[in-house]
């Protein structure tokens, strides 16, 4: 086999596997860093990263809350209650969204479902809501977290429509406009906008 051949195959592989090689890649990138962090104490004069969306002011309450409540049930061995969560926890956070946002219709936990993290979360919506076989699309503000192009479509094939939206707040009715004109624009183009993918908080410009 000559180079050409090895790029040739690498081109053919499917998206999953490419998906994956993407992941480990970057997960590789970020084990092979050997950052000196900041600690007021110890490092002062460390590194303070902003490269990640990780809020470290939260780190210290977060493990103290889980090592204090973390009391594991034999029941999660097994399948009991499926693979979206036990119904307690669903019940916690259907009791929880209710009282936060104050919907105007309850929400009961069977509207709830848990993943292994947003981005497991992204490609099954993305999945369940657009059929590639259509050109459907899900539509995004710009500028806005330029994973969601690998977590929503490389995957499920669908298409991505970016709507610049400036320096408008991208969670304010102003934006309304805009995306309104992107919807019928990528509708001229034959592509079905099925859903808004609204960032909250916003990443990177941190509205919320
Ligand atoms: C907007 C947004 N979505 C998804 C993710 C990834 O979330 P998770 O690590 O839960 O998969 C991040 C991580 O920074 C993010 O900023």
């Amino acid at each position: 086999m000559n180079p050409g051949d090895a790029k040739v195959m690498e081109m053919e592989i499917s998206p999953n596997t490419q998906y994956n090689k993407l992941r480990t890649s970057a997960t590789h990138s970020l084990l092979r860093l050997k950052i000196h962090y900041c600690i007021p104490t110890t490092n002062p004069q460390g590194v303070v990263s902003f490269a990640n969306a990780e809020n470290w002011l939260m780190h210290d309450d977060l493990a103290a809350f889980i090592n204090d409540h973390n009391r594991f049930n034999k029941r999660c061995c097994a399948y009991g209650e499926g693979y979206t969560g036990t119904l307690r926890l669903r019940s916690a956070m259907a009791t929880h969204l209710y009282t936060h946002f104050q919907p105007t219709e309850a929400i009961t936990a069977e509207e709830v479902t848990f993943a292994a993290g947003v981005t497991n979360l992204n490609k099954t919506s993305a999945s369940i809501l657009c059929d590639p076989d259509q050109d459907d699309a899900i539509m995004l503000g710009r500028p806005v977290y330029g994973a969601f192009s690998r977590d929503l479509a490389m995957r499920t094939n669908i298409h991505l429509e970016y709507v610049p939206v400036g320096d408008t707040e991208q969670i304010s009715p102003a934006c309304v406009l805009a995306f309104g004109a992107g919807f019928e624009a990528a509708k001229a183009r034959g592509i079905n906008v099925r859903a808004l993918m609204i960032c909250n908080p916003h990443n990177p410009l941190g509205q919320f």
